[in-house]
C-alpha cells in the first residue's frame, strides 16, 4: 500500500517524471515553454546551448532523468544519476547588459530556495553565490553560463541541479553534499511538483530582479553566508574576512582582519560552519 500526502509519496516507484506531468498545470508564463523532456544527455546545459543556436526562444527548457556530463562550477564534475535528482537548465535571452548576470544568477538561487522551502517545509539557506544548503551541507548547485556580443548579453544558461531522493553520494562529496530526502526523514519528495514549483518561483525572482535591479533583502535573509567568517583564494594568497553584505552586483562584501572592505565576485569561499 502506498500512502501518500500533497508533497510527498511514500514510495518512489510512483514518482517517475514523464512530459505531461511536467507541463501539466505549470504557472508560469515562459520558463518550461517549450519543455524537453530525455532520459539521458550529456549535460542539459550543453543541450540548452544548442537550441540557443538554433534560435530557440527564451524559457526553452531541458530535463533529463540523467547527465552523462554533468557540470559543476569551476570545471568540476556534477554527479547525476538516474532517477533520483532533478537536473534541468533553461534558457533566458533577457535585454540586459552583461553587468546583470550576477543578479539574475542570484535570483535564480532565491527562486530555487523559496520554492524549496515552500514545498517541503525545510530550513533550506543559500550560500552565497547560489548554492543552496540545509545545515551546513549542499542540497542544489546552479552554473550559469553565458553568450555575449560586446557589453550586451546574447543569452544566459541557468543550470540547476538538485539532490531530491539521493540517499547514498559517493565518497568525494558525502562530507557536504544532502538530499531532500536525508534532510525529509526519509520520506520520498515528488520530483515533478518540485519542478514546477521551482519554475514559478525562480521566473518571479527573475523577473522581479530584470524589473528592478536590486538584491531583493529576502535574499540577504536567507544567505548563511552573511555575518560568518569566510577565507576565500587569491592567486597565491588566503584572504579571511567577515561576510557583512551583497552589493548592490551581487557582490559580497565583507571586512578583513584589517577592517578593509573586499569584494568578492568570483571564486570559491569558505564559510566557517558550512563549507
Ligand atoms: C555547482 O557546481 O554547484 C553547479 C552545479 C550545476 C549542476 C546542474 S545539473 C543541470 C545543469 N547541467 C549541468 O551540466 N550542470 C547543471
Amino acid at each position: 500500500m502506498t500512502r501518500t500526502n500533497k508533497n510527498h509519496t511514500l514510495s518512489e516507484s510512483e514518482n517517475i517524471m514523464n512530459k505531461t506531468e511536467l507541463e501539466k498545470n505549470l504557472k508560469t508564463d515562459y520558463l518550461g515553454k517549450p519543455l524537453i523532456y530525455t532520459d539521458c544527455v550529456d549535460s542539459t546545459n550543453n543541450e540548452i546551448k544548442r537550441l540557443a543556436q538554433k534560435g530557440y526562444p527564451t524559457g526553452t527548457t531541458v530535463i533529463a532523468e540523467k547527465q552523462t556530463s554533468g557540470k559543476g562550477r569551476l570545471g568540476r564534475v556534477w554527479n547525476s544519476p538516474v532517477g533520483t535528482g532533478l537536473w534541468f537548465s533553461f534558457l533566458l535571452r533577457p535585454h540586459t547588459d552583461f553587468s546583470q548576470i550576477s543578479g539574475i544568477t542570484l535570483a535564480a538561487g532565491l527562486g530555487v530556495c523559496r520554492a524549496v522551502r515552500s514545498f517541503t517545509g525545510l530550513d533550506a539557506e543559500i550560500k552565497w553565490p547560489n548554492d543552496i544548503i540545509i545545515g551546513n551541507k549542499k542540497i542544489c548547485g546552479i552554473l550559469v553560463e553565458t553568450a555575449a556580443e560586446t557589453d550586451k548579453l546574447k543569452y544566459a544558461v541557468v543550470g540547476i541541479g538538485i539532490n531530491v531522493n539521493t540517499r547514498v553520494f559517493p565518497d568525494e562529496i558525502k562530507e557536504k553534499a544532502t538530499s531532500l530526502i536525508i534532510e525529509n526523514k526519509y520520506s520520498a519528495i515528488n520530483r515533478t511538483k518540485l519542478f514546477k514549483e521551482i519554475l514559478f518561483h525562480t521566473e518571479k525572482c527573475i523577473d522581479d530582479y530584470l524589473k528592478n535591479p536590486v538584491i531583493p533583502n529576502d535574499y540577504k535573509q536567507l544567505c548563511a553566508t552573511l555575518g560568518r567568517n569566510i577565507s576565500v583564494r587569491r592567486g597565491k594568497n588566503v584572504i579571511n574576512g567577515i561576510a557583512s553584505d551583497i552589493s548592490e552586483n551581487g557582490d559580497l562584501i565583507a571586512t578583513d582582519e584589517n577592517h578593509n572592505k573586499i569584494l568578492i565576485n568570483s571564486g570559491e569561499v569558505t564559510v566557517q560552519g558550512i563549507y
